[in-house]
């Protein structure tokens, strides 16, 4: 049977062109490590990280080098960020659409005497503005936000919140899991203090390499959650106060970085404005597919404005789950169906507890995949 994989929001199928090769030859022929070896091929094999640190530089358009901090994935660069900022008496603000990546850590926060607010968005995951404002209080230390919901695809209007917080002099601090190489996400032009990135989803690379690239005034507030071996100032039992170290304890996930930095090298010859184009006109394509059914609600907006490549249907009077899977049994159709750990979002968009059917698009899906996917939406449904 043949397999139509839109499942993105997952995780990116297929990758990058290069990016298994890249990662078999490094496993094969190098191997060494990084920062921990007096030889030639680990000093270049440096040289290799750095030029993947700057190629993140380039994309997010971020001028130091050495405050591109690679982790494992996007939680742990939100966890890095939120634990290691928020001190007892802190107030931190985040939205009512967040992935449990945001989520999860801000609620532990609550445990540690951190005030938290949540701002309200609407049923479409439009956050309020006006209500995000009014939430601020003198000891609001940071606004941690999603830029793409996982969920609807609603995108939050980031420019907005950012200069919101720079009137304030608040940290912004953005989970750019969804938008990452598909939307241009300017740290400089939006003033974003902190980004926080995974490699496996729009920046096409493979699982378990994430990070984020942050300000330095932001840096220096935050506390490593994580301690141990640098490389680096190695005779003192304490952390290393610079970038990267500060924050890059014990072996870095290299074959995932040299995965990454093929992804980019790919991404930044596309050109994100190729890639979001290409992503958005599949979207559309499926939108109009599927509207003006009444056997299906679409959840969130009714157009690509201000949407990532994302779209969740709810099956009127029918169980999503058994539509998720006659999709994929019966036509080889892979998408994510319940509440995508976003139970916030889902009681934002009122799909908790039944949640959704989710269809993410991906750089690599074609136009002849979507209208195959609505002629399977049509033939189940006519059942
Ligand atoms: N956060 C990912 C998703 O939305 C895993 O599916």
């Amino acid at each position: 049977m043949r397999r139509v994989y839109l499942d993105n929001g997952s995780t990116s199928y297929p990758k990058a062109p290069g990016v298994g090769k890249t990662m078999m030859e490094f496993i094969e022929d190098v191997g060494c490590n990084v920062g921990r070896g007096g030889y030639k091929l680990s000093y270049s094999l440096a040289e290799r990280i750095i030029n993947a640190r700057e190629k993140l530089c380039r994309l997010f358009n971020f001028d130091k080098v050495s405050n591109v901090i690679f982790t494992p994935n996007v939680t742990y660069s939100l966890n890095f960020l939120i634990a290691g900022l928020l001190k007892p008496g802190d107030h931190v603000i985040t939205s009512s659409m967040e992935h449990n990546a945001v989520a999860r850590p801000i609620e532990e926060a609550k445990n540690r005497g951190i005030e938290v607010d949540i701002a309200y968005c609407n049923n479409k995951g439009e956050l309020d503005l006006s209500h995000f404002e009014s939430l601020i209080q003198s000891n609001t230390k940071a606004v941690v936000m999603l830029h793409g919901s996982n969920v609807s695809g609603t995108l939050m209007p980031v420019e907005k919140v950012a200069s919101i917080c720079e009137k304030y002099d608040i940290y912004f601090i953005l989970d750019a899991a969804q938008t990452a190489g598909v939307f241009d996400l300017d740290m400089k032009k939006i003033k974003i203090d902190a980004l926080a990135f995974t490699g496996h989803k729009g920046l096409l690379g493979p699982q378990g390499i994430g990070g984020f690239l942050i300000e330095d005034k932001l840096a220096e507030s935050i506390t490593p959650i994580i301690q141990g071996g640098t490389g680096s100032i190695s005779d003192s039992l304490d952390m290393p106060d610079f970038l990267p170290d500060k924050f890059e304890s014990g072996t870095l996930n290299i074959p995932g970085i040299l995965g990454l930095s093929t992804a980019l090298d790919y991404i930044l010859d596309k050109g994100i404005d190729n890639i979001r184009k290409r992503e958005l006109r599949l979207t559309e394509l499926f939108l109009e597919g599927i509207k003006n059914r009444d056997d299906i609600t679409v959840i969130g907006l009714d157009t690509v404005d201000n949407r990532c490549a994302i779209v969740s249907l709810d099956f009127i009077n029918r169980d999503n789950a058994e539509l998720a899977f006659r999709l994929d049994d019966e036509y080889g159709i892979m998408t994510r169906c319940g509440l995508h750990c976003a139970p916030m979002a889902h009681k934002t968009l009122g799909t908790f507890p039944k949640g959704t059917v989710r269809f993410a698009f991906g750089h690599f899906n074609t136009e002849e995949e979507i209208y195959y996917t609505i002629d399977a939406i049509e033939k189940i449904l006519a059942l």
